[in-house]
């Protein structure tokens, strides 16, 4: 597919990516009644696969086949399942009212295209459906995450890109414990979080 899929494919044939969920995902999502998530951007799938042992029904979006296939096929040595999709998260447009839960954990596309991947995800979710975002600091510049510095986040950067439609119940800087980063010996990796629930419409960034 895209060179973004196959600059992936490489990474995770070749050095493989943590499998521990989220820290912050496990914090909020775990009192969440099991529904249909979609992990947007999913990699090999350690969200995923921490739902889907939880009883989700799971649909995973990625640019990379390699990724997904690992997840896929974790997935079902621990006797789960998970759909993947193959696909570019610039313009995949998720089934209407399809899912409980939206999660975007580490991708770090422009802040135009931030917003947009964000609005989509939100048109996704049943009113009541829960959005997850997570993403590195501006702080990591050079340590962790993207080069760019346009790419990294603060708490006013993904709140400039959050929808219209969805409440946001939490928006902030976390430090991630060094294990769960991929770059485990990189010292600590300051991440920004939002986690907010769809009211009604949704769909329009609020900027
Ligand atoms: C840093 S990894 C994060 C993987 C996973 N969400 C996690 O937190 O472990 C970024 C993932 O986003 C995917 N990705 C980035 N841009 C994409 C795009 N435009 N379309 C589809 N996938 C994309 C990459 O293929 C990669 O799997």
């Amino acid at each position: 597919m895209s060179s973004i899929g196959e600059m992936w494919d490489r990474r995770f044939a070749e050095h493989g990516w943590p499998s521990d969920p989220d820290p912050y995902l496990v914090e909020l999502a775990a009192a969440l009644e099991p529904g249909r998530a979609v992990d947007l951007g999913s990699g090999p799938g350690r969200n995923s696969l921490w739902l889907a042992a939880r009883g989700w029904d799971l649909t995973l979006v990625d640019a990379s086949q390699v990724g997904l296939d690992q997840a896929a096929s974790r997935a079902a040595e621990s006797g789960s399942r998970v759909s993947t999709v193959r696909a570019d998260l610039l313009s995949w447009q998720p089934e209407a009212d399809g899912f409980d839960l939206a999660i975007v954990a580490n991708v770090h596309p422009s802040p135009a295209d931030l917003a947009g991947l964000l609005a989509r995800a939100a048109l996704g979710l049943r009113p009541g459906g829960h959005l997850y975002v997570v993403g590195h600091h501006l702080d990591n510049l050079g340590r962790h995450g993207p080069p760019d510095p346009e790419r990294l986040l603060t708490d006013d950067r993904l709140a400039a890109a959050m929808p219209a439609g969805l409440a946001v119940e939490l928006l902030e800087s976390r430090d991630r414990s060094a294990g769960c980063a991929p770059d485990a010996d990189a010292g600590i990796d300051r991440v920004v979080l939002a986690w907010a629930v769809r009211t009604a419409s949704a769909g329009t960034s609020t900027t």
